[in-house]
């Protein structure tokens, strides 16, 4: 086939095969576009452009003697702004539902430009747990549910093997609401402007207990860095904003034991220690 003859199918088609499966934007970077909307001139991407959260409001920064400040500074600005806009916003709620309705107008966090819905935490509002992953995945930033896909599916037989009732015992949520795109790895100032949503929904919630599902919850609310290997298997501690201190299990993530089917038993170990105590 000619190069020329290519339907858009064909290029469509040629963008999945190579892995090319999120739009980022309406417009393509590194070209510039035409008043009739057709690309023009391909350009190098402007080196100083700050890609800056819609809706954010950014306080203009003193200018230094050389000059304009770099873009990195002004982006850990408005990072700062979004975190604090976040913890004001927090206050204001008063239930998980009023919380829910805020962050779905929140508009800090660049993710939920390329999300397809808000996935907020969902279950119980009086729970005796709190799971908590990482972030939504493509299942369930269709369905606007946390763990709906088969992390899910493994995670509600856990669940149930243990004695506990996804919808009655539990409050299911992530760190993150929005899903980043193609699941890549949160950054650290996106975990930081989210993170204080995800510690007033466990303040709200009051759950007996939190569980943190694989390394990236645990290190995001127990502000350690440590692996996953070496928190699970013991009790844990996660103190509350207002100053309680609730039991915490960090455990294997799901999505990790569908890769490795021979770490279950690891899990089912922390699952019963959790039943033990909880009941
Ligand atoms: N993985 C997560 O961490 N969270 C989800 O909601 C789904 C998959």
């Amino acid at each position: 086939m000619n190069e020329e003859n290519l339907s858009a199918g064909d290029i469509l088609a040629w963008y999945v095969l190579a892995g090319v499966d999120e739009t980022l934007g309406e417009l393509p970077f590194g070209k510039e576009i035409s008043e009739a909307g057709q690309p023009v001139v391909q350009v190098m991407q402007k080196p100083a452009e700050v890609v800056r959260p819609v809706g954010l409001s950014v306080q203009p920064l003193q200018e230094s003697e050389e000059g304009r400040r770099p873009a990195t500074t002004e982006l850990a600005q408005a990072t700062i702004n979004a975190c604090k806009n976040a913890r004001e916003l927090c206050q204001q709620a008063q239930s998980l539902d009023e919380l829910k309705a805020l962050v779905e107008g929140f508009e800090g966090c660049a993710l939920k430009l390329t999300a397809t819905r808000t996935v907020f935490g969902y279950g119980s509002p009086h729970p005796k747990l709190v799971l908590v992953g990482e972030a939504p995945g493509a299942d369930e930033d269709r369905a606007g549910i946390p763990f709906v896909g088969r992390s899910g599916h493994l995670l509600d037989l856990i669940l149930k093997a243990a004695g506990f009732d996804r919808e009655k015992d539990c409050y299911i949520t992530n760190v993150l609401p929005w899903r980043p795109p193609g699941n890549r790895t949160p950054t650290t100032a996106e975990v930081a402007v989210c993170l204080p949503f995800l510690r007033r929904q466990i303040e709200l919630a009051s759950p007996e207990a939190v569980i943190l599902l694989g390394g990236s919850a645990a290190n995001a609310l127990l502000e350690n860095e440590e692996p996953i290997s070496r928190m699970r298997g013991k009790w844990l501690e996660y103190q509350t904003g207002d100053g309680r201190k609730i039991p915490a299990i960090a455990t294997f993530h799901p999505a990790y034991l569908l890769r490795n089917a021979a770490q279950k038993a690891k899990i089912w170990s922390d699952f019963l220690r959790l039943r033990k105590k909880i009941s």
